[in-house]
């Protein structure tokens, strides 16, 4: 076990804009797998931002939702990280890689690994406000002249962190290049908590293939899981009961498709749901035949009715002429 009640070794990797009530919805309704809200900026969740506080609300979520938290002063973490328990967190996450410009400037995000005095305190100052799980999610370092994953793995160890999330990235790197699955297997040896891999996991045998590689506790998988939410539950099953993912059809595709819309819709309203929609939708049909045709008619849509509509035709008229999903 990962940590108390997280009972699967795959993650549903924290997507800002993306793993939201309606994609973590729709990916739980596949079935096991643990997962991770979108980041949560401390600073506004202090002011109370109504934008900030609805992102953190996971009252309504059945299952276990890990909240990610983003800043960096350890008294605001330790308040952000009491309320968002009260919230109904299932376990905290800190964010300590992300590599945007606007987060790094703010001393957070990736910048602590940077700063791992500072690091520890906020490790420190969650740890001691709650009693939920503590995870601290971070890269491979800043840039390629300073990879300090390793120690920077035993440092929130020592810090009182319960798991830990290496993406094998530097900041630098962004999400280009490969994915450096050698420091996770380095982080692996160092440390005695348990340990979630994550980068470039496309599928249920890459999943396994890092497991067995690199020898950690857990897999993460973010950009892989677009317009395929089912992947997570499907790497559960392969790699506890070593059931082999069946070929995703183009009934499970619409009707995945229209279900998304439907919780977007619920979630955020008729008209911001249209426009999220477009993103998750060309990820739906990549690799469809006629996929590009068809996102060039739906980014142009501007009413749910046409929305669906142009769905239904889409699938009528290439419903058994797509190309193999990879
Ligand atoms: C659109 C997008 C948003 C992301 N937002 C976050 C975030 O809020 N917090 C975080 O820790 N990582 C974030 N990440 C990084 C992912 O969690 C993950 O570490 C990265 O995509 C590598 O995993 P993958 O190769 O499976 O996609 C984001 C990635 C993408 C593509």
């Amino acid at each position: 076990m990962i940590a108390d009640g997280l009972n699967s070794k795959v993650f549903l990797a924290p997507m800002a804009g993306i793993t939201d009530k309606p994609m973590r919805k729709l990916v739980h309704s596949f079935g096991a797998g643990n997962i991770v809200s979108e980041m949560v900026a401390i600073n506004a969740l202090s002011r109370r931002n109504a934008k900030t506080y609805r992102i953190a609300d996971v009252r309504d979520e059945p299952y276990p939702v890990t909240v990610q938290l983003v800043g960096s002063e350890p008294k605001l973490f330790a308040e952000s990280a009491k309320l968002v328990a009260e919230l109904g967190a299932y376990s905290i996450d800190i964010n300590m890689g992300c590599p945007v410009k606007k987060i790094v400037a703010n001393k957070s995000g990736a910048y602590l690994m940077t700063e791992p005095k500072l690091a520890a305190d906020i490790i420190k100052a969650v740890k001691q406000s709650i009693k939920l799980p503590v995870s601290v999610k971070f890269r491979k370092g800043w840039d390629h002249k300073s990879v300090n994953a390793v120690e920077f793995a035993k440092i929130c160890q020592d810090s009182g962190a319960d798991y830990l999330t290496i993406h094998g990235r530097t900041k630098s790197d962004m999400y280009s290049g490969n994915a450096d699955w050698d420091i996770i297997a380095a982080v692996k040896q160092a440390v005695r908590i348990p340990v979630v891999g994550n980068g470039d996991i496309d599928s249920v045998y890459k999943a396994k293939e890092m497991i067995e590689y690199t020898k950690v506790d857990g897999v993460m998988i973010g950009r892989a899981a677009l317009g395929r939410p089912w992947l997570i539950a499907q790497t559960h099953n392969y790699l506890e009961n070593g059931l082999e993912p069946e070929e995703t059809s183009i009934t499970l595709i619409k009707q995945t498709m229209l279900e998304h819309i439907s919780q977007l819709q619920k979630y955020y309203g008729e008209k911001m749901a249209l426009a999220l929609s477009r993103k998750y939708v060309c990820w739906y049909c990549k690799n469809l035949r006629n996929a590009r045709k068809f996102r060039e008619i739906y980014v142009k849509i501007n009413n749910t009715e046409q929305a669906i509509a142009e769905i239904e035709r889409f699938f009528a008229e290439n419903g058994s002429d797509i190309d193999e999903r990879s």
